[in-house]
């Protein structure tokens, strides 16, 4: 018999960091489900698909690398600097410098353990607690906004989020909606006085909205105009991967802090983030990361390394990614669009501009998401309940109770089945 845990008591950052999370429950979910359950059907979880071009490109790579014997020792027996492996960050620097004229360098630039750790170093150091005690707050212009970000605050409503209006661009009549940012309400919360920096998934997770060329100019002369840092996450967007399928520009302006990720183009094993940002911003993420995890892996840039000197890595999204998740959608968006008619349920989606999920709004439903999440498990369907997006929002919304995101960029079989039995489960939801 195993004597019981004596009751620890944790710090108050440690109890509100360590507290269980909705994303934490819904890691575990996915886990057991892709280990012990090879029933479940996967539309959970914001795992790239095994795209196979790609994964070929990175079989030949990791064979190159373990071949070249001095290479293959550097990379596996030294720490790299905490700022990230200097070859790889000056290729990235001149990359982007020749390619889109941004003013970078070096020193502009740092690596993170994945473009999570980035986030919780960004917003730990913008918002919080302040000298003579004020407070500052990080501002959503539009939520549903990426779950990742919920927890991560180290003091208690550390999030703004403002509501979206929303578009409907196939008319009132068709069930395509697109949400965009209420710049009055932005402009409300940024007269607040509390505001320590904007930041904005683009494309969006959960819902795959591309903030428009027009949005991202205008959020940046805000920013700018109330001396505080837009910071933009590009885990699906520009430069790299590109999942973006709407004629949106990559982005960067002195005070825009961008976050890039090697996860989504193929890579979420290596867990390799780069942030670009400000001087400053980079020195104290290089201190972070030196106190926090000496170092960060060393693999992924190296696998990338020549794709990124070459400029190869700005092709992969637009040559191998690309279609290969436009198809998915287009198979999974008809799908849906059948088993929704059929079942008589009332519905819409999100317009699908980037990324790989499709964000669906079941309309008028008698159940929280949370509860339709778990029906649709015991009948082997794994999705995100929307709630969990909606953090930082001042006042409860009907919508978002209403809305699921799925990704569809798993077997076509289990995406197929799935989203039938999504439709039966929402219709006796909505009855
Ligand atoms: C919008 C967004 N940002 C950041 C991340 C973090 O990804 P990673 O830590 O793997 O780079 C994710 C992961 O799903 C994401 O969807």
């Amino acid at each position: 018999m195993s004597a019981a845990a004596p009751a620890y008591e944790f710090s108050q950052a440690g109890h509100k960091l360590a507290a269980p999370s909705g994303i934490l429950a819904l890691m575990d979910d996915m886990g057991r489900a892709l280990t012990l359950d090879p029933h479940m059907r996967m539309l959970g979880g914001g795992n790239p698909a095994v795209v196979p071009a790609l994964q070929a490109l990175v079989r030949e790579r990791m064979t190159e690398l373990v071949a070249d014997a001095s290479g293959f020792e550097r990379m596996m027996v030294s720490y790299d600097p905490p700022q990230g492996n200097p070859r790889f960050l000056r290729a990235l620097a001149d990359l982007l410098r020749r390619t889109y004229g941004w003013d970078i360098g070096l020193q502009n630039l740092a690596i993170t353990g994945g473009g999570q750790s980035a986030f919780f170093y960004l917003f730990n150091l913008l918002a919080g607690r302040f000298g003579a005690g004020r407070r500052k707050k990080i501002l959503l212009p539009l939520a549903p906004e990426y779950i990742g970000y919920a927890g991560q605050g180290l003091e208690p409503d550390f999030f703004v989020a403002c509501r979206p209006a929303i578009e409907w661009p196939e008319g009132p009549a068709g069930q395509v909606f697109k949400y965009t940012i209420d710049f009055a309400a932005v402009e409300h919360a940024l007269a607040r006085g509390d505001i320590g920096a904007i930041a904005a998934s683009r494309p969006t997770n959960p819902t795959g909205n591309v903030l428009t060329d027009a949005e991202v100019t205008r959020l940046s002369a805000l920013a700018a105009s109330h001396g505080i840092p837009l910071i933009l996450d590009n885990a699906y967007g520009m430069p790299f991967p590109g999942l973006i399928f709407t004629p949106a520009q990559p982005f960067w302006a002195p005070h825009v802090i961008l976050a890039l990720s090697l996860s989504k183009l193929g890579l979420p094993g290596t867990r390799t983030g780069i942030v670009i940002a400000p001087e400053p911003i980079i020195q104290a993420i290089t201190a972070l990361t030196a106190v926090i995890g000496l170092a960060n892996g060393t693999l992924g840039q190296q696998l990338v390394l020549p794709w990124v000197e070459s400029g190869q890595i700005l092709e992969l999204g637009p040559k191998l990614l690309r279609p290969f998740y436009a198809e998915k959608a287009a198979a999974a968006a008809g799908w849906m669009r059948e088993a929704f008619t059929a079942a008589g349920v009332d519905w819409a989606r999100h317009a699908h501009e980037g990324a790989f999920f499709h964000w669906l709004w079941l309309k008028n439903l008698r159940i929280p998401t949370r509860e339709l999440y778990e029906r649709l498990k015991t009948r082997k369907v794994l999705t995100v309940p929307g709630e969990y997006f909606f953090f930082g929002l001042e006042q409860d919304w009907p919508h978002r109770h209403e809305c699921l995101r799925l990704n569809f960029s798993r077997e076509a079989d289990a995406v197929r089945e799935g989203y039938r039995i999504i439709a039966e489960e929402a219709a006796r939801a909505q009855r």
